[in-house]
């Protein structure tokens, strides 16, 4: 199996998801070096690009190695997502552009939404069609577009919805099997996702409920998608990559034991913090740490003390302390 998304070729279309707050640079590049074959930025918004807001060009920034990066916009005019496109798109000194361009068409969240984002798009299927057919025009990158399955249960529209962005030029298109209603928690409806991917000659990306190895073969099995992406089973667990290639190849894998796993989450903080700032990235790596420790022994008396740690060498000294435990 292999993922082609226009020019970009996939052994085996493994995807790290955008989520916004967590996979920034650091937390991209530790998915990348264990597997991940394509990763997303966090969602930057088209709107701040068009009024020039710095921390949005950094959040839409790649440096020299991240060079299979797709940037994810949200917006909901074709004007100012096109204008968004051609800024992240012009060469900057010391970036490198993306390798593709993903519009956001499924985030929940109220603040979006109310502006017409996001997965309220999908109550707009027209509009999706103006976006993609604009973007299309714009570039020559490839396109993506990440979906739900519908607003609610009441107007699942994925299959219209995929139809609209194929046949204005979407190179492929993410389909998260729950509803905006369903926001982030029930089972993903997979049926629904095997339809999108039944009614579209363009690759058809599965997304949702993928927190181990099996459950990504199950997804591929089923839904017949050509590739997976993968968002909160990677927190704390950037070897689920490795884990899903492995099954794919058909070879065992063996976890890394805690100390190998948490001395890479160290380096990930020591980025983080690189990229950051000490003060920020020690806030953010607090909650990273926490979930590499998840489910081990003296996980819960260790996240308290890292809930209070200020400073790197207290990160470093309850890890430590951690792993002799
Ligand atoms: C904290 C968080 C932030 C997210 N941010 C984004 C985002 O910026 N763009 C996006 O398209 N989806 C975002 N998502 C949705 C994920 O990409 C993914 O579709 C969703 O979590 C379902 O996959 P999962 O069940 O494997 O976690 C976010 C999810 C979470 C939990």
């Amino acid at each position: 199996m292999s993922l082609n998304i226009r020019t970009v070729a996939l052994k085996h279309g493994l995807i790290l998801a955008p989520m916004a707050g967590v996979t920034d640079r650091a937390y991209r590049n530790i998915c990348r070096r264990h597997g991940a074959e394509l990763v997303v930025t966090e969602m930057v918004s088209a709107k701040a690009l068009h009024f020039n807001d710095q921390s949005s060009f950094e959040l839409a920034s790649l440096k020299p190695y991240e060079n299979n990066s797709f940037v994810q916009l949200f917006g909901h005019e074709p004007e100012i997502l096109s204008e968004a496109v051609t800024k992240i798109t012009q060469s900057r000194e010391g970036l490198i552009t993306p390798l593709g361009i993903d519009i956001n068409m499924g985030c929940p969240m109220k603040k979006i939404v109310n502006n017409g984002e996001g997965s309220a798009l999908l109550k707009n299927p027209p509009l999706i069609g103006q976006i993609v057919r604009r973007l299309r025009d714009t570039t020559d990158l490839p396109l993506t577009v990440k979906i739900r399955i519908g607003w609610d249960s009441s107007s699942l529209n994925a299959v219209e919805v995929a139809r609209i962005a194929a046949e204005n030029g979407a190179d492929a298109i993410t389909v998260h099997g729950r509803t905006r209603e369903q926001m982030y928690c029930p089972e993903v409806n997979i049926d629904a996702i095997r339809d999108v991917k039944a009614s579209v000659d363009i690759p058809v990306i599965a997304n949702g409920g993928i927190n181990t190895a099996s459950d990504a073969m199950r997804m591929l099995e089923y839904t017949k998608c050509d590739g997976v992406m993968l968002a909160r089973g990677t927190m704390g667990n950037p070897w689920l990559f490795e884990e899903i290639t492995a099954c794919i190849e058909g070879r065992q894998y063996v976890y890394p034991d805690i100390d190998v796993r948490l001395s890479e989450a160290m380096t990930q903080v020591e980025e983080m913090i690189l990229d950051k700032g000490e003060h920020t990235g020690i806030l953010e790596a607090r909650r990273h740490l926490s979930y590499y420790i998840k489910n081990t022994k003296g996980a819960s008396s260790a996240r308290h003390r890292l809930n209070f740690a200020n400073s790197k060498e207290e990160l470093y000294s309850i890890v430590n302390e951690f792993i002799k435990g």
